[in-house]
């Protein structure tokens, strides 16, 4: 009931040391963790720390939209870089690093935001190469680790970092849900010191009693046991909204169904546009959302993102049956 730590609740600090060294391949200990609220206040203190006005931070050209407001907030500079099929192009980056000095680079490895890519283990190395080589951070975003439906989770960037330029984020708001504030910041002891005394102007000690009971929902097991639930389920969910939006509504859009994550990287062909089709949606009770945040770098390359983890199958044969009853009114012969 007392003031806490500024790095947060010590229970919880220890158990994440256990469970992210047997899940994630880390090695660290507790002075490496600073629980935080959530991934999104990883990324702000990290970039406050970090960044000064016209620092370069390189993200992808594509790019969760809130990151690239973090950084932009704090006056950074930001250089995009091509995310293919493999992830981001780390030959770019090396290019860059050539040119200019490189602040950090942030970075969804596991499944990119927004386009769901796995970034290759031969880029990863490079990458780590790189951050030693030329000096920046690796601003390491793993918001879904946990989720994979095809093979084992791949290890982040983190487990492999000997030299201390990755950051890693974490939480648990994708995992359990977002309305848990609970997320970690794993960084070196100096950093991690340095993040705890900014953390203190802003937000004292955190939640200690949601801490404390997420560190006993850890330990005893339920954290894993709720992951093994829900990633069969969002298996279903994602194989049946693949399904449908093929079957269905294949001639008008473009997907590849994801290896993992909670949401379909869907393109609507050429001849169509997205704020038609929100707009018409409206008229069958269905909210597309903020599509523009897909393209915050206006590529116009069509495509948003569609999660299905959150609907179950009533739901989401609904949700297709709106899109096809949006797209019936504004097709074109
Ligand atoms: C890539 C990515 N990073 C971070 C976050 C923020 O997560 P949190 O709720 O843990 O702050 C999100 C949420 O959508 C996300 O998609």
């Amino acid at each position: 009931m007392s003031y806490g730590s500024t790095y947060g609740n010590t229970a919880l600090r220890e158990v994440l040391v256990d469970y992210l060294n047997a899940t994630r391949g880390l090695h660290i200990a507790k002075e490496n963790v600073l629980i935080t609220r959530g991934s999104q206040m990883g990324i702000w203190l990290s970039s406050q720390l970090l960044l000064k006005k016209n620092d370069v931070v390189v993200v992808g050209n594509t790019n969760y939209d809130s990151a690239d407001a973090t950084f932009l907030n704090q006056q950074a500079r930001l250089i995009r870089v091509l995310v293919d099929k493999h992830g981001i192009v780390t030959d770019e980056i090396e290019n860059l690093c050539k040119q200019q000095q490189i602040k950090a680079v942030y970075l969804t490895s596991h499944h990119h935001h927004p386009t769901t890519v796995t970034l290759c283990a031969q880029r990863r190395i490079h990458l780590l190469n790189l951050a030693r080589q030329y000096n920046f951070a690796i601003i390491e975003d793993d918001y879904d680790y946990d989720f994979n439906y095809n093979h084992a989770p791949i290890l982040p960037l983190a487990s492999h970092d000997t030299n201390g330029n990755v950051i890693y984020i974490g939480s648990v708001c994708k995992t359990v849900a977002p309305v848990f504030r609970i997320g970690y910041l794993i960084a070196s002891k100096e950093f991690v010191d340095e993040v705890a005394k900014l953390r203190g102007i802003v937000d004292r000690q955190g939640d200690a009693l949601l801490e404390l009971t997420f560190a006993d929902f850890i330990k005893s097991g339920d954290l894993d046991r709720h992951i093994r639930k829900v990633m069969k389920i969002y298996k279903q969910r994602r194989d049946l909204f693949c399904k449908l939006l093929k079957d269905e509504l294949g001639g008008f859009f473009q997907f590849e169904t994801p290896k993992g994550g909670m949401a379909v990287w869907t393109k609507l062909n050429a001849n169509y546009s997205w704020a038609t089709i929100s707009e018409v949606a409206r008229k069958h009770k269905l909210e597309i959302g903020d599509w523009q945040r897909y393209d915050t770098a206006k590529l116009k390359h069509n495509y948003i993102r569609i999660g299905f983890a959150a609907y179950d199958e009533e739901e989401i044969h609904e949700l297709i049956n709106r899109l096809k009853k949006t797209i019936n009114e504004i097709k074109i012969d």
